[in-house]
């Protein structure tokens, strides 16, 4: 994976939500486009389907979808509840980048006919495929600096984007990656994590001790 400038440890370990971000880059948008890349060529899928479709947008592209987002949430949310609406959708606008993550239903609908004894499973398993890309691409991008949260807005946003960006309107929306550069302290003010214990999480049977 694209995690040259950490060791993939150190970038599990990294990875978080985090929320106050900007429109700093860490890297050239050639890099961020090689680990794009580098996600849709080496994540597995089931089947090998590669049924995910992926869109990078960033700058005016990432500010456009956020303004889809937000001029439809607005028509929805009522007026004494928009504010903190509004400021939440903000925080994702002020952004760097968004990556939307697609299933492409042609692949999923080719193994249904090919292998019908799992045909109740392949749109879990295309689910499944998209989650693989999107945990990749988080840790990947954090490992280079960014800050990323994950964001499911769909469908809200589906016609609109699919109109703006020239996408099939087949293709299902599973997800949104929002990354942007690391507003200072924003990291070290992460709260710690609600662990639930390992042990009531983790059985191994028949290792060596
Ligand atoms: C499948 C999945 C769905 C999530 N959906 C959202 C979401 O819609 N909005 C959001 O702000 N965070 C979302 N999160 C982030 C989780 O709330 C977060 O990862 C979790 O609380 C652990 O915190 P951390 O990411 O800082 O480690 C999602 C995470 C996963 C794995």
């Amino acid at each position: 994976m694209s995690c040259d400038s950490i060791a993939f440890k150190e970038a599990v370990q990294r990875r978080r939500s985090v929320y106050q971000i900007n429109k700093k880059s860490p890297i050239e948008d050639k890099r961020l486009e090689e680990i794009v890349r580098t996600a849709l060529q080496e994540v597995p899928s089931s089947f090998n389907s590669q049924s995910t479709r992926l869109v990078v947008l960033v700058k005016d592209d990432h500010d456009k979808f956020w303004d889809i987002v937000k001029d439809i949430l607005k028509a929805h949310v009522p007026e004494d509840k928009w504010e903190s609406t509004g400021n939440r959708i903000q925080g994702f606008r002020n952004g760097y980048g968004t990556i939307l993550f697609y299933e492409d239903p042609e692949p999923i609908k080719a193994l249904q006919s090919k292998l019908p004894a799992y045909a109740d499973k392949f749109p879990q398993w295309s689910d499944h495929t998209s989650a693989m890309h999107q945990y990749m691409l988080w840790v990947a991008l954090e490992a280079e600096g960014f800050g990323c949260n994950l964001q499911h807005y769909n469908p809200l946003p589906d016609q609109k984007a699919s109109a703006e960006w020239n996408i099939p309107l087949e293709w299902s929306l599973k997800a949104q990656l929002v990354f942007g550069g690391v507003e200072a302290g924003a990291r070290e003010g992460l709260k710690a994590r609600d662990e639930i214990s390992l042990e009531k999480r983790l059985f191994i049977h028949g290792a060596s001790a």
